[in-house]
């Protein structure tokens, strides 16, 4: 796909999720077949640059391109001193978060909070716009804030004007926070608005939902977030079933123990291991999710508190498995991790 200068294996890009796409994690997805991976939520604080965390976000050291950053914020200065910031720290596309319901980022009326004002995200849009003449920027939104008035069309309007180069749209409101289904019908008629690429996201968990989403709505790509915890070869399985029309085999224990063991070898890595053994314990529960007897061991992870018994634990559930399975056994068919607690807790933290 050609998306804003840039060559991409796919249309397929990975949502961003605070807390979850850090560098590890967006990497590891990209190599099993996403086109692009959005980074977390950077502040559009500038008093917050120096901090570990922020500087953390901040890392694309050895990423594909291209590197694509969200910003979030409601002061158009500041937005815009935000994008020339991570431009001159290797962003290569800018991200504009006006999506996210969380409280931290709505109380300061940033994220989708922003939606209800059209005059301020024009102005924050152009300001960002004008701040990096150089490089791609691109916005992330929801279908209105609230379902009495889905405003989307008129946001992507006021985006296409502003010089925004591609627009993403999650099929919820944003008082639907994460409540409900998603619904594609506001992203189809964007869509049928506008010039700029759109991307559907939204409730996207399998490579036969990917299909209908794309028919559906005859976006230019789809963006996927929470399908792809614990399961970032995701990508390859809809890469795959939307250029054949064929489903891939799931992978095997002993491919997804080899994922998984270089997933935790990325995270201890990046974090340390102190914080990288907190932050694996998470994408280990995500890895083992509906898996036939997988609850104790997820209880008896959580008390672990070292790489090396980290480690253990997971080599010793897999080969347990492998030896008696060539591929996992769910209880229940996948379903997408709950939303509302996931997306508060990491924001909140
Ligand atoms: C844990 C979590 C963190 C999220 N953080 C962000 C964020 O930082 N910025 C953003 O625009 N959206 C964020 N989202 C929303 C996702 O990007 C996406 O729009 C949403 O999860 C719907 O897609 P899905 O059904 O494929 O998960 C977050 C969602 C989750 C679950």
């Amino acid at each position: 796909m050609e998306f804003l200068g840039y060559t991409l294996r796919n249309n397929l890009f990975v949502a961003p999720m605070a807390g979850v796409t850090d560098r590890p994690f967006r990497q590891l997805c990209k190599q099993l077949g996403a086109g692009l991976a959005v980074s977390e939520m950077v502040t559009s604080n500038s008093l917050l640059y120096g901090s570990a965390k922020t500087l953390r976000r901040a890392n694309h050291d050895g990423e594909v391109e291209p590197i694509s950053v969200q910003i979030a914020g409601a002061d158009p200065q500041m937005m815009a001193e935000a994008a020339k910031h991570n431009v001159d720290h290797g962003a290569q596309i800018i991200d504009i978060n006006m999506g996210c319901p969380a409280k931290k980022v709505c109380n300061v009326m940033a994220g989708s909070a922003l939606m209800q004002d059209e005059a301020l995200v024009a102005k924050i849009l152009e300001a960002v716009v004008d701040a990096v003449p150089q490089t791609p920027v691109t916005l992330k939104f929801r279908t209105g804030w609230n379902r009495e008035n889905k405003n989307a069309p008129a946001i992507a309007r006021i985006a296409e004007d502003s010089g925004v180069r591609a627009i993403a749209i999650h099929g919820r409101t944003r008082a639907d926070q994460y409540r409900g289904a998603a619904e594609y019908d506001t992203i189809a008629l964007v869509k049928s608005r506008v010039r700029i690429p759109v991307i559907a996201n939204g409730d996207i968990g399998t490579p036969q939902q990917a299909r209908c989403v794309l028919d559906y709505t005859k976006a230019d790509g789809l963006m996927i977030g929470r399908a792809a915890q614990g399961r970032p070869w995701l990508f390859r399985e809809i890469e795959h079933y939307l250029n054949t029309g064929e489903l891939l085999p799931a992978p095997s224990v002993s491919e997804i123990h080899r994922i998984l063991r270089q997933h935790l070898a990325d995270l201890y890595a990046f974090y340390g291991e102190d914080t990288g053994v907190k932050i694996a314990r998470k994408h280990i529960a995500w890895y083992t999710r509906g898996i036939a007897g997988a609850a104790t061991f997820r209880h008896a992870m959580n008390q672990l508190g070292n790489v090396r018994d980290q480690l253990q634990a997971t080599d010793d559930f897999f080969l347990a498995h492998a030896q008696t399975h060539e591929r996992f056994e769910h209880e229940a068919a996948a379903t997408l991790p709950a939303f509302s607690a996931a997306a508060d807790e990491v924001l909140a933290a």
